[in-house]
């Protein structure tokens, strides 16, 4: 058994690595955090987090404190790489492994013999041998696991995150973790790593199996949100209310249909399964169906909108919610956002936009003249039509007075008690 880490460099401090980082810091391991972002390096040395988590910032503040957590720009030798940098989806549709590839030019000089790295990023299935071979390349004095199996001088494992935004530190310790080695030496190396924080159990498996195992948990995700959507877009069309139809459906004891909303947002979801369809186009049907049936969803929504905007003069329309999801300020991938400048774009009318939980008008909505950043009871004053888009707690304490007179266009099926014609989530009010 090799020794305990006491060192452990984290590649990329954002919403999964700083987290990752602070949570070890705090169990007596030396971080060193790396970012090419100096902002976030300089916000993390004062011992402030760039993005909002709830208590990250007590965390994070405990950990430079005491000097177990330090963030700087360029990588020094650790005993451990955990690299936790983006992996989007280029234009294309594919995905981009820029990122990757970039932290693993920055960590090659610094390796040595013993070194362990492991691979926390979402990756098409073979990233983890991809990173093998980039580096047995930039590092020809050292062995790797791709080619010299279990005699290896370094260590490669893939360790996807699962955690949910909104309870990342506690996720982080509690869930279980999937930890997938090249080889069985670096899968059992690894383990050793996440044992010293994760209280859930660690299963280990191969790595590429690991990296199929995240993309199938967001494919499965969306692939049943697809339904949702799908049957959402049907209902509408026969103008039957979906939420009962899907509460009268889950009665059944083998059925559990996911609720449908506005389309798929956030960087996970609405990205991973592509990975899946690039890699075996011909196999993904029905992956790829579901994706395009999320990204259909706020064209559907964009339509409602027109026919009701069309039928005023000067329409005001309040977008309640602009996120990806409910209680959070993450806008990335946000399918609420989308629609929102969308309608502006095609000037459907005055648009009032409402986010309680980000304090200015985001970039993406910034160019247009007939949009505006609003609170709630002002939105709700001016407007005539509703379009609830994220199922924020502060939308809840909406009453149905304030709803009265109004088309009201609820994408989540959140205001069905309060609206005076319940069946048709407001629909019959206009039509
Ligand atoms: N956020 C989530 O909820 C979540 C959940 C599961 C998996 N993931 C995956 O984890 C990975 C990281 O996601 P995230 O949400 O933390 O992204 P993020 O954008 O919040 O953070 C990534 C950080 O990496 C930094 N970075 C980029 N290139 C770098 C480099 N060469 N060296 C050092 N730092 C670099 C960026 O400046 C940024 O601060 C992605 O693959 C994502 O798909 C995210």
């Amino acid at each position: 058994m090799q020794h305990k880490f006491s060192r452990v460099a984290i590649i990329g401090l954002g919403y999964i690595g700083l987290p990752t980082a602070a949570t070890l810091a705090s169990r007596g391991v030396e971080v060193i955090g790396v970012d090419v972002n100096e902002h976030a390096v300089s916000m993390i040395t004062q011992g402030k987090v760039h993005f909002s988590e709830p208590d990250l910032d007590m965390l994070v503040r405990a950990a430079v404190m005491t000097g177990k957590l330090r963030a700087v720009v360029t990588p020094e030798p650790a005993e451990a790489f955990i690299i936790a940098v983006p992996t989007p989806l280029a234009d294309d549709k594919r995905p981009d492994l820029g990122y990757i590839d970039a932290a693993a030019r920055s960590i090659a000089p610094v390796l040595e013999a013993g070194n362990l790295i492991v691979l926390e990023s979402t990756s098409p299935v073979g990233t983890s041998a991809r990173l093998s071979r980039q580096l047995a390349e930039l590092r020809p004095d050292l062995t790797f696991p791709h080619a010299a199996g279990e005699r290896s001088d370094i260590r490669i494992a893939y360790c996807p995150e699962r955690i949910l935004p909104g309870r990342m530190v506690l996720e982080l310790v509690e869930n279980d973790r999937i930890i997938g080695g090249l080889t069985p030496a670096c899968a059992a190396r690894a383990d050793q790593l996440y044992r010293i924080f994760v209280k859930g159990a660690c299963l280990l498996t191969d790595a590429n199996t690991a990296e199929l195992v995240k993309l199938t948990e967001n494919a499965y995700r969306d692939v049943n949100i697809a339904f949702a959507n799908e049957l959402s877009m049907i209902c509408d069309g026969m103008g039957l209310d979906v939420w009962r139809v899907i509460e009268l459906s889950n009665r059944h004891p083998r059925v559990k249909i996911l609720q449908p909303g506005p389309g798929v947002g956030g960087h996970c979801i609405a990205v991973d399964p592509w990975f899946i369809v690039d890699g075996m186009p011909e196999a993904s049907r029905l992956i790829r169906t579901a994706r395009e049936v999320n990204d259909s969803k706020p064209l559907h929504v964009i339509e409602r909108i027109r026919r009701h905007a069309q039928r005023f003069k000067d329409p005001v329309i309040a977008c309640l919610g602009l996120t990806y999801k409910p209680n959070v300020d993450d806008l990335r991938e946000s399918p609420a956002l989308e629609i929102t400048a969308h309608i502006a774009r095609e000037r459907l009318g005055k648009v009032l936009a409402v986010e309680p939980h980000i304090a200015r008008l985001p970039r993406e909505l910034a160019e247009f003249d007939n949009l505006r950043f609003c609170d709630m009871s002002d939105a709700l004053a001016e407007a005539d039509i509703a379009v609830l888009l994220v199922d924020h707690a502060e939308f809840r304490a909406i009453e149905a007075k304030e709803l009265l007179n109004k088309i009201v266009i609820d994408t989540r099926g959140f205001w069905r008690d309060r609206l005076y014609v319940p069946d048709r989530y407001g629909r019959a009010a206009a039509e």
